[in-house]
This record gives C-alpha cells, structure tokens and sequence, in this order.
C-alpha cells in the first residue's frame, strides 16, 4: 500500500480529475488525499512577505501531507503556454518555508506524476512542471494523463501510472 497525495492547481475541471486520480488509488487498497491550491489561497510570495512573520502563510499543515506521502500526483490546467500561479507559488513558499537542506529532503526522489485538464493538449504545462518538480528534486514518471473537454481522461493511463507510482 501506497499514501498518494493529489496536488490540484485549480478548484475545476482538474479538482475533478485529482478525485478520480484518488479513488482510482483508493480502488487499488492504496490511501489518497487531495489538497487544493485554490482553496488554499496563499498570497503571492515575495521576498518581503517571506522574511516578515505576519506576512508569510503558515503551510505547516501541506508540509505535513506531502511528507507523509510516498508520492505526488500534481494536476494543473496549462495557463498561457506554461503552469498556473497557484503551483509555482507554492513551490516557492515551500523552498522558503523551511531550510534548503529539509526542502531537498523532503522534494529528494519523490516519485511525481503529472496531469493536466487545459483547454488545448496541454503539452506545455506538462513541460513547465516537469522542469520544476525535476529541478526540485523529484523522480518525475514519463507516463503522464493530459485531458480536455474534447479528450476524456484514459482511465488505463491513470491505472498505469497509480501502479508505476506505488513502487
Ligand atoms: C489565464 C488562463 C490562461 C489559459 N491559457 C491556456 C493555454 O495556454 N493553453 C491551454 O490549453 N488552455 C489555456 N487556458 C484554459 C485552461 O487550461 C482550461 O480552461 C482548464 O481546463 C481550466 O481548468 P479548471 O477547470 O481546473 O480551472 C487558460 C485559462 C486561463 C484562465
């Protein structure tokens, strides 16, 4: 058994596509949470507001679940030919919010999977995050799910990449 952690850019079409990321983990007897990075909220880092105490957000809480999982799904619409805000902001509060050491650590081969629902293929987005979460660190499956409202998602490629993930 696996604990997967669903990271969700936006709260639509790929908030949907996270929670049948979930329950296809689920079915296979593994654990699967999501957290939204919609929901979430966090202001836009700047270095000021990582430096002032008031300012910075407490991720204590999503710093938890990502390392008690064994691996990542991250799901992102494509914005603009790359990520969406919500997902490059995080990784930066994340690399600030503790120490670079802990941050290598915690990101240091994390198996990652990617997957996106975009309004075109979506290609670029899952470029853009193979870059980061590869940068960051993490053992990033080349198998990944790109869907849209003309391409439903392929439920053998989510099946496949649960069980290459959960090694
Ligand atoms: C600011 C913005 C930029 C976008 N840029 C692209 C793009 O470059 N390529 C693309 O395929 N879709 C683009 N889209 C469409 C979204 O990827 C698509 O609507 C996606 O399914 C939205 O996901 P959601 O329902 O989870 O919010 C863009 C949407 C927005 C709001």
């Amino acid at each position: 058994m696996a604990r997967f952690l669903m990271i969700t850019a936006t709260s639509g079409s790929n908030r949907d596509l996270a929670d049948v990321f979930a329950t296809t983990a689920t079915g296979k007897g593994h654990d699967a949470g999501v957290v939204d990075l919609a929901e979430i909220d966090l202001p836009m880092f700047t270095m000021a507001r990582s430096k002032d105490p008031q300012s910075a957000p407490d991720i204590s809480d999503l710093l938890s679940k990502m390392a008690e999982a064994d691996a990542w799904i991250v799901i992102a619409p494509e914005y603009n030919g790359s990520m969406p805000p919500t997902l490059n902001n995080v990784v930066a509060w994340m690399s600030t919010a503790m120490a670079w050491q802990d941050f290598r650590t915690l990101c240091t081969g994390k198996p990652v999977g990617l997957a996106t629902h975009s309004g075109g293929g979506g290609a670029h987005v899952i470029m853009a995050m193979r870059q980061q979460f590869s940068f960051i660190g993490a053992d990033v499956i080349g198998r990944t799910c790109m869907t849209s409202r003309d391409k439903e998602a392929n439920p053998e490629t989510i099946e496949s990449m649960i069980d290459n993930l959960a090694r």
